[in-house]
């Protein structure tokens, strides 16, 4: 698997040291307030568990399943709702947490569902920002990790036909693997 890898944009310990510097600052926001802290499956999951690791408040976890990729390279322009969470989130102070921000389709769709349902506050915590990718200009992540250059990225939770979310890095893969 290693060797489908170009280049290692994000390697572990860079971002290990991204996951504490955003602990800690989101640990200063959410203090006292008992978030509910939204994980995107499925690429959200490695960069959840450390994030929350590192967050020394007390919190509720859910966890909500959205595809627009379908597996490929390219989004395909609808949200399609897999799973939903399982708390009621009207009153609650909610954190979405996800791997990439791209075109922002996956966050619009998100932050309009659970502003809907009568969340009191919404924001978002991105591992990583694709501002060239971006086709809904207004969206915007609270708090990132990285600004990524617009390549096709795996790893860390980022897939290639639902595989390489178990490398521990991020990186390019090499365009013979998803060009066959
Ligand atoms: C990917 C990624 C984000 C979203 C970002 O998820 O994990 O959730 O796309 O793209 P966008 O800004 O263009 O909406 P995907 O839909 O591939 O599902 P997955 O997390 O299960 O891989
Ligand atoms: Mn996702
Ligand atoms: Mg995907």
């Amino acid at each position: 698997m290693n060797d489908d890898i170009q280049t290692v944009l994000y390697s572990e310990a860079t971002i290990q040291a991204a996951c504490e510097r955003l602990g800690k600052q989101l640990t200063q926001v959410y203090r006292g307030k008992n978030p509910l802290v939204v994980c995107v499956l499925k690429g959200a999951v490695p960069f959840m568990a450390d994030l929350i690791k590192q967050m020394d408040i007390y919190m509720d976890i859910d966890f909500i399943d959205v595809s627009s990729y379908h597996g490929g390279t390219q989004s395909t322009g609808s949200i399609e709702l897999v799973k939903d969470v399982d708390q009621d989130v009207s009153g609650r102070e909610l954190l979405l947490v996800d791997d990439i921000v791209d075109t922002g389709r996956t966050l619009a769709y998100l932050k309009d569902l659970f502003q809907d349902r009568g969340a009191s506050s919404v924001r978002v915590c991105m591992l990583m920002d694709k501002p060239e990718a971006r086709q809904m200009a207004e969206m915007q992540a609270d708090y990132v990790g990285f600004n990524v250059p617009n390549e096709f990225l795996v790893g860390y939770g980022l897939d290639y036909q639902g595989k390489y979310r178990n490398l521990p890095y991020v990186g390019i893969l090499k365009p013979e693997i998803y060009q066959g």
